[in-house]
């Protein structure tokens, strides 16, 4: 691999979360600083492998005019997929069945046919998988991890996730008055796939009664008793935030879309299940609020944005250092780099032993175990 670079790409995938624009801003600004050209490819790999769907062109060039102003924006200016995984592609097959295909070949053959000389790729887990995979086959690539979920190993954080959880305690600190004036329980529900990190982050941080996460099976009798025993006290009523991916001991996690070839499965509706059980065990007034993809809009908080413009910068800079197959992480209070094969793959839930679920006990808020 020659360390001359004159031509790189960046491409966003997976579900979108706020600070995918300062991350490209960042990209653009740290290469055009270099001398180098900055291509976006649109919708993860979608205008490499399907150029035909993008009439203005399916990987396109990226100047300082057109990332100005983008890094307080939410979404992503390339675009974003979560199907299509080119390591797993769906094709359809002559006899009618889908059938996966690792397609990545054709990336790394445009690469050397655009003269790209590296890649800049933004996501999570999968996205971080498919990026350690086009290393291995010989693309230079840098991962920058981002996700809502803040489920990625080996980095403090993901950008993405503080915006979220901003999010979610405003919404939940609004509930309060209205659970309150009606004396009711109110079950939100919140994104986070396999991992806890959003719905135990805005629990606390709105000190609601219960927080119910993948990690930590729950008992609806334990979540039922706490709020009889707060009613008993004259507190009348609760506000329980469940995390999509929770589920109870013995039980199963609500799924809206099994997996299918190329994406994963869709949780939700794990709420509405809490929320006839504990109307029926309490006998109180309940209400479900879904946050769901409301807590992937908006604009970055500034330790979204800050983290988002670290990321790129650093990701620009492992390439002028001649590094690949590496991700940027969060190490407080730097960034360094780890390795994607250290990454891929690799889900990080909610330690059972961190401070933070320990401050919510020590604050009497129910885990339902
Ligand atoms: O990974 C981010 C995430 O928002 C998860 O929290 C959620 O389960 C999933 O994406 C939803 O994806 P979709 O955009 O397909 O509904």
């Amino acid at each position: 691999m020659s360390s001359h670079i004159r031509r790189i790409a960046i491409c966003t995938g997976g579900g979108d979360a706020p600070g995918l624009n300062a991350v490209i801003r960042a990209v653009v600004i740290g290469a055009a600083n270099r001398g180098w050209e900055c291509y976006g490819i649109r919708e993860g790999y979608n205008g490499i492998l399907f150029p035909e769907r993008y009439p203005e062109g399916g990987v396109f060039r990226l100047t300082r005019e057109s990332v100005r102003g983008i890094a307080s924006q939410g979404g992503t200016i390339l675009g974003t997929t979560n199907k299509g995984n080119p390591l797993e592609f769906p094709m359809k097959m002559p006899d009618g069945s889908i059938r996966k295909v690792d397609r990545t070949d054709e990336i790394v053959e445009f690469f050397a046919k655009k003269e790209l000389d590296a890649l800049v790729s933004v996501g999570g887990d999968g996205s971080l998988t498919i990026a350690n995979a086009l290393h291995l086959k010989g693309l230079r690539v840098i991962g920058v991890p981002k996700t809502i979920d803040n489920d990625l190993d080996k980095t403090f954080t993901t950008f993405g996730f503080d915006t979220a959880v901003a999010f979610a305690t405003e919404c939940l600190d609004r509930l309060h008055s209205t659970a309150e004036s009606h004396q009711r329980v109110m079950v939100v529900e919140v994104m986070g796939r396999y991992a806890g990190w959003i719905a135990l982050h805005a629990g606390i941080a709105s000190s609601v009664q219960a927080i119910l996460i993948p990690e930590i099976p729950f008992d609806l009798d334990k979540v039922a008793a706490k709020i009889r025993a707060r009613d008993s006290a004259g507190r009348m009523y609760s506000i329980v935030v469940v995390a999509e991916g929770a589920e109870p001991a013995g039980g199963h996690r609500e799924i809206l879309e099994p997996a299918e070839i190329g994406h994963a499965e869709r949780l939700g509706g794990i709420g509405e299940r809490i929320a006839r059980v504990l109307q029926d065990r309490t006998e109180k007034d309940t209400r479900v609020v879904v946050l769901g993809h409301l807590l992937r809009g908006g604009s970055p908080t500034s330790f979204d944005r800050l983290a988002a413009l670290r990321f790129g910068t650093a990701a620009v800079r492992a390439l002028a250092e001649n590094q690949s197959g590496v991700m940027v992480a969060l190490a407080f209070p730097n960034v360094n780099y780890v390795a994607l094969e250290d990454v891929a793959g690799r889900m990080k839930g909610v330690p059972l032993d961190c401070d933070t679920l320990q401050t919510g006990r020590d604050m009497g808020i129910a885990f339902g175990d």
